[in-house]
């Protein structure tokens, strides 16, 4: 599988998220950090697997809109509840294309 394509730069503003899918349905969020940095993380907050992109993405902060758990962006860490965390894709950027790579990589879920 390896990385695959998924979205384009020209996609996503500095400070906006998306969900895309890649080739086998898995749901990627991307969001751009301050900086224009492009990071790939688990689509679901892994508190009720609730879609990240609903939520709000507002100074490098990504806000679940669901029980509003909070990741720090740049790294995916969790900020409240701070033992939570976003699973991170590697990514590479090709020309204007977004790549990520979902080989291997588990959302996580939060402990029952
Ligand atoms: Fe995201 Fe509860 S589902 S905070």
């Amino acid at each position: 599988m390896g990385y695959e394509k998924v979205a384009s730069l020209e996609d996503l503003w500095e400070g906006d998220m998306d969900t895309f899918e890649t080739g086998d349905g898995t749901e990627v969020l991307i969001a751009v950090a301050d900086g224009g940095e492009v990071k790939a993380y688990q689509a679901m907050c892994p508190h009720q697997q609730i879609l990240l992109s609903e939520g709000t993405f507002e100074e490098g902060i990504i806000t679940c809109r669901a029980h509003l758990w909070t990741f720090e962006c740049k790294t995916g860490q969790g900020i409240n509840p701070a033992t939570s965390c976003l699973a991170e894709y590697p990514t590479e950027i090709r020309g204007e294309d977004i790549y990520v790579n979902v080989e291997g990589i588990e959302p996580v879920m939060a402990p029952a």
